[in-house]
Protein backbone atom coordinates (compact mmCIF):
# COMPACT_ATOMS: atom_id res chain seq x y z
CA UNK A 1 0.00 0.00 0.00
CA UNK A 2 1.35 3.58 -0.59
CA UNK A 3 -0.29 6.31 1.05
CA UNK A 4 -0.20 9.59 0.62
CA UNK A 5 3.16 11.40 0.20
CA UNK A 6 5.04 8.46 -0.12
CA UNK A 7 6.60 7.52 -3.68
CA UNK A 8 5.64 4.92 -6.23
CA UNK A 9 8.69 2.99 -7.87
CA UNK A 10 8.66 1.32 -11.07
CA UNK A 11 8.72 -2.10 -9.10
CA UNK A 12 5.73 -1.44 -7.34
CA UNK A 13 3.76 0.03 -10.38
CA UNK A 14 4.46 -3.31 -12.35
CA UNK A 15 3.41 -5.37 -9.56
CA UNK A 16 0.16 -3.51 -8.87
CA UNK A 17 -0.50 -4.12 -12.61
CA UNK A 18 0.62 -7.48 -12.52
CA UNK A 19 -2.29 -9.37 -13.60
CA UNK A 20 -2.77 -6.44 -16.16
CA UNK A 21 -1.54 -8.93 -19.11
CA UNK A 22 -1.84 -5.86 -21.58
CA UNK A 23 0.24 -3.33 -20.14
CA UNK A 24 3.59 -4.14 -22.50
CA UNK A 25 5.97 -1.81 -21.03
CA UNK A 26 6.05 0.59 -17.63
CA UNK A 27 7.67 3.81 -17.39
CA UNK A 28 8.39 5.49 -14.19
CA UNK A 29 9.68 8.96 -13.24
CA UNK A 30 9.97 10.07 -10.20
CA UNK A 31 9.23 13.63 -11.88
CA UNK A 32 8.94 15.25 -15.57
CA UNK A 33 7.17 17.69 -17.18
CA UNK A 34 4.30 15.84 -18.62
CA UNK A 35 4.05 11.97 -18.99
CA UNK A 36 2.17 12.64 -22.47
CA UNK A 37 5.15 14.30 -23.54
CA UNK A 38 7.16 11.45 -22.67
CA UNK A 39 4.80 9.18 -24.44
CA UNK A 40 5.52 11.15 -27.36
CA UNK A 41 9.13 11.04 -27.32
CA UNK A 42 8.95 7.29 -26.49
CA UNK A 43 6.58 6.83 -29.46
CA UNK A 44 9.07 8.75 -31.80
CA UNK A 45 11.66 5.93 -30.62
CA UNK A 46 9.38 3.47 -31.49
CA UNK A 47 7.94 2.29 -28.16
CA UNK A 48 5.53 -0.57 -27.90
CA UNK A 49 1.94 -0.25 -27.74
CA UNK A 50 0.39 -0.30 -24.62
CA UNK A 51 3.25 1.81 -22.42
CA UNK A 52 2.39 3.48 -19.52
CA UNK A 53 3.79 5.94 -18.41
CA UNK A 54 3.68 7.32 -14.65
CA UNK A 55 5.17 9.93 -12.54
CA UNK A 56 5.10 11.23 -9.14
CA UNK A 57 5.75 14.93 -9.50
CA UNK A 58 4.74 15.97 -13.16
CA UNK A 59 5.97 20.05 -13.30
CA UNK A 60 4.16 20.88 -16.16
CA UNK A 61 0.71 18.78 -16.54
CA UNK A 62 -1.07 19.65 -19.59
CA UNK A 63 -4.94 20.11 -19.22
CA UNK A 64 -7.28 20.46 -22.97
CA UNK A 65 -7.34 23.63 -24.68
CA UNK A 66 -3.93 24.75 -23.29
CA UNK A 67 -4.70 24.98 -19.55
CA UNK A 68 -2.38 23.73 -17.46
CA UNK A 69 -3.10 20.91 -15.16
CA UNK A 70 -2.00 20.97 -10.85
CA UNK A 71 -0.98 18.20 -9.51
CA UNK A 72 0.94 18.52 -6.32
CA UNK A 73 3.98 15.81 -5.68
CA UNK A 74 2.89 12.04 -5.01
CA UNK A 75 -0.34 13.50 -3.91
CA UNK A 76 -1.95 12.24 -7.46
CA UNK A 77 -2.01 10.10 -10.30
CA UNK A 78 -0.33 11.12 -13.49
CA UNK A 79 -0.08 8.66 -15.76
CA UNK A 80 -0.12 8.39 -20.11
CA UNK A 81 -0.73 5.17 -22.10
CA UNK A 82 0.65 5.11 -25.04
CA UNK A 83 -1.16 2.69 -27.75
CA UNK A 84 -1.56 2.00 -31.35
CA UNK A 85 -4.69 1.13 -32.05
CA UNK A 86 -6.59 -0.49 -35.34
CA UNK A 87 -9.00 2.80 -35.51
CA UNK A 88 -9.83 5.00 -38.43
CA UNK A 89 -8.89 8.72 -37.14
CA UNK A 90 -12.47 10.06 -37.41
CA UNK A 91 -12.73 7.50 -34.06
CA UNK A 92 -10.26 9.06 -32.00
CA UNK A 93 -13.07 10.00 -29.12
CA UNK A 94 -13.47 6.76 -28.30
CA UNK A 95 -10.31 7.03 -26.46
CA UNK A 96 -11.53 9.73 -24.38
CA UNK A 97 -14.29 8.21 -23.48
CA UNK A 98 -12.68 4.63 -22.58
CA UNK A 99 -10.58 6.21 -20.73
CA UNK A 100 -12.88 8.33 -19.01
CA UNK A 101 -14.93 5.24 -18.69
CA UNK A 102 -11.70 3.01 -17.30
CA UNK A 103 -10.95 6.16 -14.51
CA UNK A 104 -14.65 6.33 -13.41
CA UNK A 105 -15.16 2.38 -13.25
CA UNK A 106 -11.46 2.27 -11.38
CA UNK A 107 -11.71 4.55 -8.99
CA UNK A 108 -15.12 3.15 -7.77
CA UNK A 109 -13.68 -0.02 -7.62
CA UNK A 110 -10.94 0.70 -6.06
CA UNK A 111 -12.47 3.38 -3.48
CA UNK A 112 -16.07 2.89 -3.16
CA UNK A 113 -16.60 6.32 -4.15
CA UNK A 114 -19.41 7.25 -6.64
CA UNK A 115 -18.24 9.10 -10.30
CA UNK A 116 -19.48 10.44 -12.74
CA UNK A 117 -18.18 11.73 -16.02
CA UNK A 118 -18.51 15.57 -17.45
CA UNK A 119 -19.14 15.48 -21.68
CA UNK A 120 -16.09 15.84 -22.93
CA UNK A 121 -13.12 14.75 -20.42
CA UNK A 122 -14.08 15.22 -16.89
CA UNK A 123 -14.54 12.34 -14.00
CA UNK A 124 -16.58 14.26 -11.83
CA UNK A 125 -18.19 13.83 -8.60
CA UNK A 126 -21.94 15.18 -7.48
CA UNK A 127 -21.45 17.65 -4.71
CA UNK A 128 -25.30 18.40 -3.98
CA UNK A 129 -28.48 17.90 -5.15
CA UNK A 130 -31.24 20.77 -5.24
CA UNK A 131 -34.85 21.18 -5.83
CA UNK A 132 -35.87 24.18 -7.33
CA UNK A 133 -38.99 25.99 -6.44
CA UNK A 134 -40.70 28.85 -8.00
CA UNK A 135 -43.53 30.03 -5.82
CA UNK A 136 -43.82 27.10 -3.79
CA UNK A 137 -43.85 24.82 -6.90
CA UNK A 138 -41.44 22.32 -7.36
CA UNK A 139 -39.35 23.81 -10.96
CA UNK A 140 -36.55 20.98 -11.60
CA UNK A 141 -33.91 20.14 -10.49
CA UNK A 142 -30.37 20.21 -10.41
CA UNK A 143 -26.92 19.15 -9.03
CA UNK A 144 -23.03 20.41 -8.70
CA UNK A 145 -20.39 18.35 -9.96
CA UNK A 146 -16.93 19.07 -9.02
CA UNK A 147 -13.85 17.71 -10.77
CA UNK A 148 -11.71 14.85 -9.84
CA UNK A 149 -9.95 13.89 -12.87
CA UNK A 150 -9.49 14.77 -16.60
CA UNK A 151 -8.32 13.05 -20.22
CA UNK A 152 -6.16 14.65 -22.55
CA UNK A 153 -6.02 12.16 -25.34
CA UNK A 154 -3.27 13.28 -27.98
CA UNK A 155 -2.97 11.83 -31.40
CA UNK A 156 -0.58 11.33 -34.35
CA UNK A 157 -2.67 10.40 -37.63
CA UNK A 158 -1.05 8.79 -41.00
CA UNK A 159 -3.77 9.69 -43.48
CA UNK A 160 -7.44 8.16 -42.21
CA UNK A 161 -5.64 6.16 -39.40
CA UNK A 162 -4.11 7.04 -36.27
CA UNK A 163 -0.52 6.19 -36.24
CA UNK A 164 -0.60 6.15 -32.42
CA UNK A 165 -2.56 7.72 -29.25
CA UNK A 166 -1.03 8.99 -25.75
CA UNK A 167 -3.78 8.90 -23.71
CA UNK A 168 -3.31 10.81 -20.51
CA UNK A 169 -4.98 10.23 -17.26
CA UNK A 170 -4.57 12.56 -14.56
CA UNK A 171 -6.37 12.21 -10.94
CA UNK A 172 -6.71 14.10 -8.02
CA UNK A 173 -6.55 11.32 -4.91
CA UNK A 174 -4.93 12.35 -1.92
CA UNK A 175 -4.67 16.15 -3.18
CA UNK A 176 -5.90 18.89 -0.65
CA UNK A 177 -6.65 21.93 -2.43
CA UNK A 178 -6.67 23.90 1.02
CA UNK A 179 -3.99 26.39 -0.52
CA UNK A 180 -5.79 26.44 -3.98
CA UNK A 181 -9.39 28.09 -3.00
CA UNK A 182 -9.63 29.16 -6.98
CA UNK A 183 -9.41 25.21 -7.50
CA UNK A 184 -11.00 24.40 -5.22
CA UNK A 185 -14.50 25.63 -6.96
CA UNK A 186 -14.27 23.29 -9.17
CA UNK A 187 -11.94 20.66 -8.22
CA UNK A 188 -11.80 18.11 -5.30
CA UNK A 189 -10.44 15.43 -4.44
CA UNK A 190 -10.97 11.58 -3.59
CA UNK A 191 -9.60 11.61 -0.21
CA UNK A 192 -11.77 14.80 0.38
CA UNK A 193 -14.63 13.06 -0.76
CA UNK A 194 -14.02 9.80 1.43
CA UNK A 195 -12.45 11.68 4.13
CA UNK A 196 -9.72 9.28 4.27
CA UNK A 197 -6.82 8.56 2.31
CA UNK A 198 -6.02 6.16 -0.59
CA UNK A 199 -3.83 3.75 -2.13
CA UNK A 200 -2.87 5.20 -5.56
CA UNK A 201 -1.75 2.41 -6.50
CA UNK A 202 -5.01 0.58 -6.25
CA UNK A 203 -6.30 3.45 -7.63
CA UNK A 204 -3.77 3.09 -10.79
CA UNK A 205 -3.88 -1.11 -11.07
CA UNK A 206 -8.35 -0.38 -11.22
CA UNK A 207 -8.11 2.30 -13.03
CA UNK A 208 -5.19 0.61 -15.80
CA UNK A 209 -7.09 -3.17 -15.49
CA UNK A 210 -10.80 -1.35 -16.04
CA UNK A 211 -8.74 0.39 -19.48
CA UNK A 212 -7.62 -2.99 -20.70
CA UNK A 213 -10.71 -4.66 -20.26
CA UNK A 214 -13.25 -2.25 -22.38
CA UNK A 215 -9.79 -1.83 -24.68
CA UNK A 216 -11.82 -4.18 -27.28
CA UNK A 217 -14.63 -1.77 -27.47
CA UNK A 218 -12.75 1.05 -29.16
CA UNK A 219 -14.56 -1.04 -32.58
CA UNK A 220 -17.46 -1.18 -30.59
CA UNK A 221 -18.87 2.63 -30.68
CA UNK A 222 -21.94 1.49 -29.93
CA UNK A 223 -21.39 -0.89 -26.67
CA UNK A 224 -19.23 1.79 -25.35
CA UNK A 225 -21.69 5.09 -26.13
CA UNK A 226 -24.08 3.05 -24.07
CA UNK A 227 -22.21 2.79 -21.14
CA UNK A 228 -20.30 5.58 -21.19
CA UNK A 229 -23.53 7.93 -21.60
CA UNK A 230 -24.97 6.38 -18.67
CA UNK A 231 -22.17 7.87 -16.55
CA UNK A 232 -22.78 11.37 -18.25
CA UNK A 233 -24.01 14.08 -15.97
CA UNK A 234 -24.35 16.45 -19.35
CA UNK A 235 -27.26 14.68 -20.60
CA UNK A 236 -30.92 15.35 -20.44
CA UNK A 237 -29.70 18.92 -18.99
CA UNK A 238 -29.48 22.67 -20.19
CA UNK A 239 -26.02 23.63 -20.91
CA UNK A 240 -24.37 26.04 -22.23
CA UNK A 241 -20.96 25.53 -24.95
CA UNK A 242 -18.33 27.40 -25.67
CA UNK A 243 -16.38 26.92 -28.69
CA UNK A 244 -13.66 29.55 -29.39
CA UNK A 245 -15.39 32.77 -28.99
CA UNK A 246 -19.18 31.58 -30.06
CA UNK A 247 -21.63 30.49 -27.33
CA UNK A 248 -24.13 27.82 -27.80
CA UNK A 249 -26.76 27.07 -25.79
CA UNK A 250 -29.49 24.42 -25.28
CA UNK A 251 -30.65 21.02 -24.40
CA UNK A 252 -28.23 18.45 -24.09
CA UNK A 253 -29.88 15.52 -25.36
CA UNK A 254 -27.47 12.35 -26.63
CA UNK A 255 -23.85 11.40 -27.46
CA UNK A 256 -23.21 9.65 -30.59
CA UNK A 257 -21.39 6.80 -31.12
CA UNK A 258 -18.05 8.78 -31.36
CA UNK A 259 -18.58 11.24 -28.11
CA UNK A 260 -19.89 14.10 -30.33
CA UNK A 261 -22.40 15.86 -27.96
CA UNK A 262 -25.51 16.48 -29.82
CA UNK A 263 -27.24 19.82 -28.75
CA UNK A 264 -30.73 21.10 -29.45
CA UNK A 265 -30.56 25.00 -30.04
CA UNK A 266 -33.36 27.12 -29.06
CA UNK A 267 -34.20 27.29 -33.01
CA UNK A 268 -34.68 23.43 -32.66
CA UNK A 269 -31.38 22.59 -34.94
CA UNK A 270 -29.65 19.84 -33.33
CA UNK A 271 -25.66 20.87 -33.55
CA UNK A 272 -23.20 17.89 -33.42
CA UNK A 273 -20.20 19.05 -31.24
CA UNK A 274 -16.90 17.40 -30.94
CA UNK A 275 -14.80 19.68 -28.72
CA UNK A 276 -16.90 22.52 -26.36
CA UNK A 277 -16.33 23.94 -22.44
CA UNK A 278 -19.63 22.82 -21.42
CA UNK A 279 -20.98 24.36 -18.53
CA UNK A 280 -24.54 23.08 -16.46
CA UNK A 281 -27.37 25.90 -16.68
CA UNK A 282 -30.58 25.95 -16.08
CA UNK A 283 -33.17 26.80 -18.79
C1 LIG B 1 -8.24 18.06 -18.52
O1 LIG B 1 -9.13 17.81 -17.70
O2 LIG B 1 -8.17 19.15 -19.07
C2 LIG B 1 -7.28 16.97 -18.85
C3 LIG B 1 -6.24 16.76 -17.78
C4 LIG B 1 -5.26 15.66 -18.12
C5 LIG B 1 -4.13 15.58 -17.14
C6 LIG B 1 -3.26 14.38 -17.39
S1 LIG B 1 -2.13 14.07 -16.08
C7 LIG B 1 -1.29 12.91 -17.05
C8 LIG B 1 -1.22 13.46 -18.46
N1 LIG B 1 -0.09 14.33 -18.64
C9 LIG B 1 -0.44 15.59 -18.89
O3 LIG B 1 0.36 16.55 -19.09
N2 LIG B 1 -1.78 15.70 -18.88
C10 LIG B 1 -2.40 14.42 -18.65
Amino acid sequence: MVLHREPLSAEAVRAAIADVPFIREVVYLPATGSTNDVAHRLASQGAPHATLIVTDDQTAGRGRIGRAWYMPPRAALAMSLLVRPDLAARHANRLTMLASLAAAEGVERATGLAVRLKWPNDVVVEIGDWRLEVGGRAAGHTSGVKKVGGILTETSILGDAIEYAVVGIGLNVNVDFAGQPELAETATSIMLQLRREVDRLSVLAAVVDRFAKRYEWLSKGDALRATWSARLVTLQRYVEARVGDSVLSGWAEAVDDDGALLLRAGDGIVHRLLAADVTLREP
